[in-house]
């Protein structure tokens, strides 16, 4: 796992775009995983600017969404469709066909999910897969307690989670109970990770991600597991990491001879 140290929440996002903006420029049709929450809306900003300024171009790309709230419909202001509508797809070029995004309504939901899964194998598995992490420590809605060989389905969201996104409600009980998450699993297949986490609340669940054991309690730490992850982290959501010294020594040696050759992979 590659551990980034950045001084800003501004830092972390245009390094997040640049990630994006190089999987697209060898792989003009990658597959793109994306996220929704506060965390990733300054590096959608920053695509939306490479787009219109650079001519970032997401005319081949596919998106996958990680999750949806069950119970929303699609037009719900706090539905994670307006989201990535709102902040990314009505600003960039990509095609409405290959936008995939968990329904929130399924009649079936086992018999949709699973579909949901099969369209990521059809078309060719995840290139990079952006996540951010709750404070309880879980990517996408892989709550504690989640396998983590877990799949698409849905999830009951915990408490904390609940009062977490009650600020993007009018009241708390307007928050649904229940989302539809890729797993731990799905995240996992993705050929490259990359997780932002900024701000001092997400300190904890960081350090218990990157340093910790690798548990179901803690959903994010199965990054640990995986070949070619890579975390960005601002100096607040930082702030708990016991190898800190250890991560900023590893990026001064980027800069090195051999910097060029250290990949993500160590
Ligand atoms: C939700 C989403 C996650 C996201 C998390 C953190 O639970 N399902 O994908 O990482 O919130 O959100 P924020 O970035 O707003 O802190």
């Amino acid at each position: 796992m590659e551990v980034v140290i950045l001084a800003s929440y501004d830092e972390v996002s245009r390094a997040a775009a640049r990630e994006v903006a190089r999987v697209l420029s060898t792989k003009p049709n990658a597959v793109l995983g994306l996220a929704t929450g506060s965390t990733p809306l300054g590096l959608y900003r920053e695509l939306v600017r490479m787009h219109r300024d650079e001519g970032l171009d997401f005319s081949q790309v596919t998106t996958f969404n990680l999750d949806e709230y069950v119970g929303l419909p699609p037009n719900h202001p706090q539905s994670y469709h307006v989201f990535m509508h709102e902040h990314l797809f009505q600003h960039v070029n990509v095609a409405a066909q290959n936008i995939f995004i968990p329904s929130g309504a399924p009649a079936n939901i086992s018999a949709y999910c699973a579909w949901y899964e099969r369209q990521i194998q059809e078309r060719g598995g995840i290139d990079l897969q952006i996540l951010g992490i709750g404070a309880d420590g879980h990517v996408a809605f892989n709550e504690p307690g989640s396998s983590l060989a877990s799949r698409t389905r849905i999830k009951t969201l915990a408490r904390q989670t609940i009062e977490d996104n009650a600020r993007f409600f009018e009241r708390r009980e307007d928050v649904p109970a229940y989302a539809i998450t890729m797993g731990v699993g799905t995240i996992l297949e993705a050929r490259e990770l990359l997780l932002c986490a900024n701000g001092r609340n997400k300190a904890r669940a960081v350090a218990l991600a990157i340093e910790g054991p690798v548990t179901a309690m803690v959903t994010a730490s199965a990054l640990q597991m995986h070949r070619q992850a890579k975390v960005l982290l601002d100096q607040e959501a930082a702030g708990e990491l016991k190898m800190r010294e250890h991560f900023d020594w590893i990026e001064e040696c980027r800069a090195g001879a051999l910097g060029a050759q250290l990949g993500t992979e160590q």
